[in-house]
């Protein structure tokens, strides 16, 4: 702390990442990132745009971008907005869409950025406790003060909840925003996004970090009403006009016209995802029923942190968080085959 901190920075609580360690032999299961690379034609589009363009700032608009989302999406490209990941786009909407005086609601365990972002814009909020079994009480949600915000499917958990409940959540809402972080939806049932012609306080937030192979690329999209996408951008253009650069928009442009790719690696990550639960619960774990790229799993007997430490001697990372009711569970990403096949084998020999 010091003299010179602006309040804002005095009362920040940053966020603390998983750790990204440079040992490429560590096996690494605690971002939930996509084992796979990204579909071929990424790299070329990539390559193409360092042989020409650099030395030009990137589209502000991003039209380019934005109408290939549009288009895979079914929505209109004025219903689109794109950042420099969904990170980003989040605290944009944040700034958009809630404000101070006003408290907001999302569940009391979720994506620890929320509570992050509340603090840097000063906004008050309410965390609502989930339901015995892990799910989302959408009832406890409904007529919020300053908006809502939840992820589905909700992370850590990985419980999808399915869209009907999320209607009612909107529904019952009519006066404020409600964000629906959708990081992992492409390994869950159906989104969000065929509802926004319905409800004007609907924005949707996905990422190209997860499905599309790109955490590194860092490009994120919001899909709304257009007044709420208006509102994004202004806050973006008096923020920074280029938040997504070139290499990143021709990445995720590239991503998303790769269709075939994403089913396979999608289905290969559902496949392997089914073999380690089943695997897991050979082995005395409770694992939480997943809709998403990685499982949240306790063990009968054997502690969370226990187990935590003894992977990461063994060179396998995992996520664990030492909050109220989830200390006892570990957060697992899903890997390639034969990165689960260690992992299991060495869980076996420790339980
Ligand atoms: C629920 C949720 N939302 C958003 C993000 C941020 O993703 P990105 O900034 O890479 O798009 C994550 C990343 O782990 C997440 O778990």
């Amino acid at each position: 702390m010091s003299k010179y901190w602006s309040d804002m920075v005095k009362r920040t609580d940053p966020y603390k990442p998983g750790e990204q360690l440079n040992n490429p032999r560590i096996i690494k299961l605690n971002t939930n990132e996509n084992p796979y690379e990204p579909s071929p034609s990424v790299k070329k589009a990539i390559v193409d745009e360092m042989d020409s363009r650099l030395q030009l700032y990137p589209s502000p608009t991003a039209d380019g971008l934005r109408s290939t989302i549009a288009g895979a999406l079914n929505v209109s490209m004025e219903e689109v907005f794109v950042g420099n990941g969904s990170d980003e786009v989040l605290a944009f909407s944040f700034m958009a869409f809630f404000q101070p005086g006003k408290t907001i609601r999302f569940p009391s365990i979720t994506y620890s950025f929320y509570p992050v972002y509340s603090k840097l814009f000063a906004i008050p909020y309410e965390q609502v406790a989930l339901n015995d079994d892990f799910t989302i009480d959408g009832e406890a949600l409904f007529g919020s003060e300053g908006g809502v915000i939840l992820p589905n499917p909700n992370a850590p958990t990985s419980i999808y909840e399915d869209l009907s409940s999320i209607e009612r959540i909107i529904e019952n809402n009519p006066d404020t925003v409600v964000i629906i972080d959708e990081a992992y939806i492409d390994f869950a049932g159906p989104s969000a996004v065929e509802l926004i012609h319905k409800y004007d306080n609907l924005l949707v937030i996905q990422t190209t970090s997860k499905s599309r192979s790109l955490a590194g690329m860092r490009v994120g999209y919001a899909i709304g009403n257009r007044n709420l996408i208006e509102a994004l951008t202004r806050i973006k253009d008096s923020f920074n006009s280029y938040t997504v650069d070139r290499l990143a928009m021709v990445a995720a442009k590239a991503a998303f016209e790769d269709k075939a790719h994403l089913q396979e690696t999608v289905g290969k990550i559902k496949a392997t995802r089914d073999w380690t639960v089943h695997e897991l619960e050979q082995l005395r774990f409770d694992v939480l029923p997943s809709s998403a790229n990685f499982l949240f799993a306790t063990h009968q007997s054997v502690k969370a942190v226990d187990l935590y430490d003894y992977l990461k001697k063994e060179g396998i990372l995992v996520r664990h968080f030492n909050s109220p009711r989830i200390d006892n569970y570990l957060r697992i990403s899903i890997g390639t085959d034969e990165q689960m096949r260690v992992l299991v084998e060495k869980i076996g020999k420790y339980v």
